[in-house]
């Protein structure tokens, strides 16, 4: 067997699942709304499936989907996107950073990574014969400056896979920032896989900066998004793919053997919702903002020391400057069985040298949910472990 896949531990998002259920918890640790999502785009994809096209799609997407991504793009982003050649539909946005991984890595290559990472990252790239150079961001910020992105990048860098906003610590990064990877990606002749499922989930006035569109770029950047995460369908899995036509007919070639195509129902129904009017946008982020903020003043009236949370479904709470002889897990663990609430250690995140003091709340959920998880984290924090 693989030992990148056989020697994989059991993850604590299964861990922390397990004992929701087991302890009839309230799950804020995966990442998913509790409301069914949009009726609309629901109803198009009921309608594609029984009146529409059920065979083969075409490899790239369905024509309709890649020309609603490419005015998506122009009308919320700004920047020029050719359907034909520059985008392609894959089965979430998982599939599309294995394909983009497997794609362009070869054994040997250097990829920079930012801890904490999302799950899938680091497996795929040793899978794909990746050698990780990690940047370790920090809380409360969380932010990366020139020193440390030169600390990671050598000559042999290959790729940096970088996420946008930042799961799991909500971080929006803007132009200074994007500007600064930028020139690291230039300067080493690097490519950027930019995993920015998150573009359209960011709170308080903020617009979504894609690096692709920063000058220089275009040539070296692979940008991921994901539909699941816009119109809060996690389960869909219908993902896209953009990038300039020499990088794109190659990750078509990787696309073509994981999964080919996704189903082309759901690919239709994406296409009609990327065409909704703003206001659909709009109200989905201040219906979030308002979770936040409900989910926010609620744990710090606890006397949660809570971070900043600029995008994504997440809220972390700091527990450091608490003091407290208990880490992250050990944390988690008792709030889900003493508590009856599920979190997730933010210490999981971290491949190497982890930080251990933040756990991670997904506030997507419904006010009662919200606020009956608020009842039972009641003191939560009065335990002197
Ligand atoms: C950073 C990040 N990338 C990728 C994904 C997976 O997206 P999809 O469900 O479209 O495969 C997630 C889901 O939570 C995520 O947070």
């Amino acid at each position: 067997m693989n030992p990148v896949f056989a020697d994989l531990p059991v993850s604590v998002f299964e861990v922390m699942s397990q004992l929701a259920r087991e302890n009839a918890a309230i799950n804020l640790g995966q990442g998913f709304p509790d409301d069914a999502g949009p009726e609309d785009v629901r109803r198009k994809a009921a309608e594609a499936v029984v009146d529409g096209w059920n065979q083969y799609p075409s490899m790239l997407g369905i024509p309709e989907l890649r020309q609603a991504i490419s005015a998506h793009y122009r009308h919320w982003q700004g920047f020029e996107l050719d359907p034909e050649r520059e985008i392609m539909v894959t089965s979430g946005a998982t599939e599309a950073l294995a394909g983009a991984l497997l794609a362009v890595i070869e054994p040997g290559d250097e990829v920079v990574l930012f801890q904490p990472l999302y799950d899938a990252y680091l497996p795929l790239v040793k899978r794909a014969g990746g050698i990780p150079r990690f940047v370790r961001l920090e809380p409360p910020h969380w932010r990366f400056d020139e020193e440390m992105l030169a600390a990671a990048f050598t000559r042999k860098t290959k790729v940096v896979l970088f996420n946008n906003p930042l799961n799991p610590s909500g971080t929006v990064y803007g132009r200074a920032e994007l500007e600064l990877l930028a020139r690291m990606c230039e300067r080493f002749n690097a490519i950027a896989v930019c995993d920015e499922v998150w573009e359209h989930v960011m709170f308080d006035g903020r617009r979504h900066v894609p690096l692709i569109a920063l000058p220089g770029m275009r040539e070296r950047c692979v940008k991921i998004g994901s539909a699941g995460k816009i119109f809060s369908l996690t389960g869909w899995k219908v993902g896209f793919v953009c990038a300039a036509p020499p990088i794109l007919r190659v990750l078509a070639k990787a696309h073509q053997f994981i999964t080919f195509t996704t189903p082309p129902n759901l690919q239709a129904a994406v296409a009609y919702g990327l065409s909704k009017s703003d206001d659909y946008f709009e109200d989905m982020r201040r219906g979030l903002q308002r979770s936040r903020d409900r989910f926010a003043q609620g744990l710090k009236r606890l006397g949660f020391p809570v971070l900043d949370a600029q995008g994504t479904y997440f809220l972390n709470v700091d527990l450091g400057p608490l003091g407290r002889n208990e880490d992250d897990e050990t944390f988690c663990k008792r709030l889900v069985v003493e508590h009856k609430v599920a979190a997730i250690p933010v210490s999981a995140f971290y491949a190497a040298d982890p930080i251990r003091s933040v756990v991670r709340f997904c506030f997507a959920k419904r006010d009662q949910t919200l606020d009956a998880a608020l009842d039972r984290l009641a003191g939560a924090l009065r335990h002197t472990a």
